[in-house]
């Protein structure tokens, strides 16, 4: 949700390097851009609407060693120039890009406006520079005097975020200063240390290309660096922080398309691999958490969109596999839920990039509670990541298109070896979980892609689609609607299988085509009796199972693998949905109005 890039150092090509930067935060946000390149005493502002990976890195040659940019995912205003950032203050002095919602923007917009600011964006962004503006203009009667313009503008922008309520991260520059200003509340940002200067970014691949060594800023803290030396700070106390450097696992080529025209479509084929890294765990690591889910009063589970539906498989790997119970809500439900938490409770926590807003909002609330928090994240030290009581990292390598494909089977991976080691069958588990992801790299091989390929031909003009599921395919098929719908924009539902009869059925025509998700388990007989009865109603049967059935008009071969049969029966639906939004015309890495990171309530 909006991508925001500095850098500050001895480079001279500061410009060059925000647009490339921007160009890897482009799935956080892609309706327009703009970049700030501080040259002396000078800014050069340039913002456009559309997507920033049409802009050529060259054009912003102008020697520049300290720039700021921002891709922008818009919440408040539409999709304008105007709207886009940089934002500047009343004298264009100051810029600032913002990822994140001020809350109190209505109030302090009144405030500035009684004393003179007039606004050019309907923007809540745009009060951060105003705001800095009027705290550079009281700091004669604040303690926080200084001796330099920097150390003024980094005691005012800290004055300015005591002001803000709300989550942001932000980037600040000032005409008359070489600092670099940052500060973080709820919104992701990390600092790449690089011998020639620093990165900040709200994402790591936007400095991968220059160094791997990073540090994290916190919540309620800032940064002031004028790229030789960086100096954290606490925002409330004002007081210096001390930071650690980590490196990185992530390597460049991992965050590119390589021979793939489209991001999603790697990022498919990556699970040739990717899930036997999941599955890579510390055996006792996942014992003292299976331990832990076994003592827990109330294990609760949490997650948005994909993630949400890798929790909903859970609730059955748990149940089918070790008869334990455990409870799944959206992120963004779960505070309604808050009255079942108790200090022994546990929350598991699913998310690919451990920033999204609304499960760092649970996480609150179960630690505001005294529980325990055990994530399953992608994203290495990222917020969720450093913050739960247990991390499992997914070690799926980045997630950059915007349709998580890669990382649900990996969590889904995860948990579902955690379900075995509470059932105390962790080899079994992983012995399974091996053999699903050898069946899945002899899977995905170029015939098959060509038969998922023609299937979304024969079925792309339907603008309507529906997929049903039992058991652990049930959350499948409701993946299956979404990855359909974000990609080709083809309205898609899933729904479990024994519903149908309840009401959906009544959408079903002739030739509506109808995705069957079967494994070969108890549940088979009766999802294969569903199917026959969207058949008898003209349905046109696409069913993906690891055998022929009579019903079947179109059949998807998967390998059977049993109880991991979600993790294999979703990847063919991948692709179709892939193929679906490519024959469609779509751009399958950036659909309209979503982004992939949500850290916005
Ligand atoms: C966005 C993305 C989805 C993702 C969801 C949760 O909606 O478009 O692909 O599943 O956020 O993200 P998380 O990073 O928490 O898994």
């Amino acid at each position: 949700m909006c991508g925001i890039f500095g850098y500050v150092g001895r480079r001279v090509d500061a410009g060059s390097l925000a647009i490339d930067g921007l160009k890897s935060l482009e799935y956080r946000g892609y309706d327009s851009w703009g970049v700030a390149c501080k040259t002396g005493n000078t800014l050069t502002i340039q913002k456009e609407t559309g997507k920033i990976s049409a802009v050529d890195p060259a054009d912003f040659g102008t020697a520049c060693s300290i720039a700021i940019g921002h891709t922008r995912w818009a919440t408040h205003g539409g999709v304008t120039k105007e709207n886009a950032h940089p934002h500047l203050n009343e004298t264009s002095t100051i810029a600032v890009v913002h990822n994140g919602i001020v809350e109190n923007y209505e109030e302090l917009k009144e405030d500035l406006k009684r004393k003179g600011h007039t606004f050019r964006s309907d923007t809540d962004s745009e009060i951060l520079p105003h705001l800095i503006e009027e705290e550079l203009k009281t700091r004669d009667a604040n303690t926080e005097k200084s001796e330099s313009v920097s150390g003024d503008f980094t005691a005012a922008v800290r004055r300015a975020c005591l002001r803000l309520s709300g989550r942001y991260a932000f980037l600040a520059l000032h005409t008359e200063s070489q600092t670099l200003v940052a500060a973080r509340e709820g919104s992701p940002l990390i600092i790449g240390v690089d011998t020639d200067g620093y990165f900040i970014a709200s994402d790591i691949p936007a400095f991968l290309a220059h160094t791997r060594t990073v540090q994290y800023l916190d919540d309620g803290e800032m940064i002031a660096t004028d790229g030789k030396t960086i100096l954290f700070l606490d925002i409330r106390t004002g007081h210096e922080v001390r930071k650690r450097e980590i490196e990185i696992s992530w390597s460049v080529k991992q965050t590119q398309k390589g021979e793939y025209r489209h991001f999603m479509l790697k990022e498919i084929m990556d699970q040739k691999d990717s899930i036997a890294r999941a599955i890579n765990q510390d055996e006792e690591e996942i014992r003292t958490i299976a331990q832990a889910i076994k003592h827990a009063q109330g294990t609760f589970l949490v997650g948005c969109g994909t993630a949400g539906k890798a929790c909903v498989a859970a609730e059955y790997f748990f149940s089918v596999l070790a008869g334990h119970h455990v409870n799944y809500a959206p992120a963004s439900e779960f505070k309604l839920f808050h009255h079942f938490l108790k200090p022994e409770s546990l929350l598991i926590v699913v998310t690919q990039s451990g920033e999204t807003a609304d499960v760092l909002e649970a996480m609150k609330i179960a630690k505001a509670k005294g529980s325990k928090v055990l994530s399953i994240v992608n994203v290495q030290g990222s917020t969720v990541a450093r913050e739960s009581d247990y991390t499992l990292l997914i070690n799926a390598g980045p997630e950059r298109a915007v349709a998580s494909t890669k990382a649900l089977t990996g969590q889904m991976a995860v948990l579902l070896l955690i379900a075995y080691a509470l059932a105390d069958k962790l080899q079994e588990g992983k012995l399974l979980l091996l053999e699903t992801s050898e069946m899945i790299n002899d899977m995905l091989n170029p015939r098959y892609v060509e038969h998922l390929e023609a299937l979304a031909d024969t079925i792309k003009r339907h603008e309507n689609l529906y997929i049903i599921g039992k058991s652990w395919n049930y959350p499948m098929a409701l993946e299956s609607a979404i990855k359909i719908q974000e990609v080709s924009y083809i309205h898609a539902e899933g729904f479990a299988g024994g519903e149908l009869k309840h009401g959906p059925i009544a959408l079903i025509e002739k030739g509506t085509p109808c995705i069957v998700l079967t494994g070969k388990d108890e549940v088979t007989a009766d999802i294969l009796s569903n199917a026959r009865e969207l058949s008898a109603r003209g349905a046109f049967i696409i069913g993906v199972s690891p055998e022929r059935k009579e019903v079947f008009d179109e059949w998807i071969k998967v390998p059977d693998a049993g109880a991991a049969q979600a993790i294999v029966n979703i990847i063919p639906i991948q692709i179709l949905a892939y193929f679906l939004a490519v024959k469609r015309g779509k751009d399958p890495d950036m659909p309209r109005n979503l982004a992939k990171s949500v850290t916005v309530k």
